[in-house]
């Protein structure tokens, strides 16, 4: 059943008539958005400047130009990751819409929120998205069909042979590619199904069919809608190195078995102490796009342990730069995307306690070096 249920339509009428101030309690745990956001948002007493990742970001006040006007000149998208209960506040949601022309949500597609029980289907959160992104102009990467993670405990619990994982596979993505038909540009079809130290990730999807999930879930969504790009995407990746060794095999396999896979998605989210090779990074994208297939930098972030001083901060912004002018100079790549607007809104700091300051714009909305680092290479060519 494919609805918009009644407790997340009052709960966004709730959402937005209260001002935030108070969560409806509803089953459906993310009938209000995103929860995790509500100790994150710029209101917060954490972000209003007290926190060491807003410190030493105000030196001097960098001008928000608008990135994906910019950006469109050399005919790249500039993205990024969007949580729908973030855009209640009005200046996030007006810096999405100025400065970034292509908008993934950042988890209100995923299995455990759009499908959260069998044969149902909760897709208000992703059509408020979509909406915001097309009253934009913006464009939407869907984000993702098939993950490990953030999956309902029913898919495991009912789903143990393979014929049953397939069907459910075919039903989960026909269904929700088919909803969004002619309205998402490019799909996450699948996302970290290549292992960290050897191999395909041993996840319920591999243990039961081997690789035949990817080609069942990429031939179901181009089959609901031939228009969509479709990507496999994935993290520590960017350079080659082990892991995108068998990234790249992986693909040469699909390709080979005429799976319709049109793209690879590069996450890039960086430690700054540990930043990928920029040249081999640059063969990377040269090697896939080789295979005939587009290279996406997916979900950009440039992390930094402890407080963020001027000269760390300058070095993010080289570092943010060196990847904007890899994408710009290289064939097969044209579109960036960066993992939440500001430093408020980041999945960082609640996943790794000692880091921060991943982002563009600090916690309260000022343009970082790293902003105007990247705003220098998409003007001065
Ligand atoms: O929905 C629950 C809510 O009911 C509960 O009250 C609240 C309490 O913390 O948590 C809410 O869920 C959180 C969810 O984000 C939505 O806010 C989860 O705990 C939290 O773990 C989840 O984190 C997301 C993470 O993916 C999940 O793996 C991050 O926001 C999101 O930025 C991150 O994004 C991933 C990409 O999808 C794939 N690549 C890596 C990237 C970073 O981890």
């Amino acid at each position: 059943m494919v609805h918009a249920s009644f407790t997340s339509m009052l709960a966004f009428f709730l959402f937005f008539s209260s001002g935030c101030a108070t969560a409806p309690k509803v089953e459906d745990p993310y009938s209000f958005g995103v929860e995790l956001m509500a100790d994150s948002s710029p209101e917060s007493a954490q972000n209003e400047g007290s926190s060491p990742a807003t410190a030493h970001t105000a030196a001097q006040e960098i001008p928000l130009v608008g990135l994906r006007g910019l950006a469109a000149a050399y005919h790249l998208d500039f993205g990024v990751a969007v949580a729908f209960k973030a855009l209640s506040i009005s200046k996030y949601a007006q810096i999405v819409s100025s400065e970034f022309s292509t908008l993934t949500p950042e988890n209100e597609m995923k299995w455990q929120y759009i499908h959260p029980v069998a044969g149902s289907y909760e897709l208000f959160f992703g059509d408020q998205l979509v909406q915001f992104a097309q009253s934009h102009q913006m464009k939407v990467r869907g984000h993702t069909l098939v993950w490990h993670n953030q999956l309902p405990r029913w898919v495991s619990e009912s789903v143990t042979t393979e014929d049953a994982l397939l069907k459910l596979v075919t039903e989960h993505v026909s269904t929700i590619v088919g909803h969004y038909r002619g309205k998402i540009a490019k799909w996450d079809v699948a996302n970290e199904v290549i292992d960290d130290a050897q191999g395909m990730r041993d996840t319920l999807f591999y243990r039961l069919s081997g690789t035949e999930f990817l080609s069942t879930a990429f031939r179901a969504a181009h089959e609901a809608d031939a228009d969509a790009l479709l990507y496999l995407n994935d993290y520590s990746v960017e350079a080659i190195n082990p892991k995108s060794n068998r990234l790249y095999e992986l693909c040469k396999a699909l390709l080979a078995q005429g799976v319709p896979l049109h793209g690879v998605g590069l996450q890039a989210h960086w430690d700054l102490d540990d930043l990928p090779s920029m040249s081999s990074v640059r063969k990377n994208i040269e090697r896939f796009a080789a295979l005939g297939l587009k290279v996406d930098i997916t979900e950009l972030d440039i992390r930094m342990k402890g407080a963020p001083t001027p000269e760390r901060l300058r070095v993010q912004a080289e570092a943010y730069a060196a990847l904007v002018r890899v994408v710009l100079d290289t064939e097969g790549s044209d579109s960036i995307t960066v993992w939440g607007v500001d430093d408020g809104h980041s999945w960082v700091p609640q996943w790794m306690s000692s880091y921060g300051s991943a982002l563009l714009l600090d916690g309260k909305y000022r343009a970082k070096q790293a902003y105007a680092a990247v705003v220098g290479e998409l003007s001065n060519r």
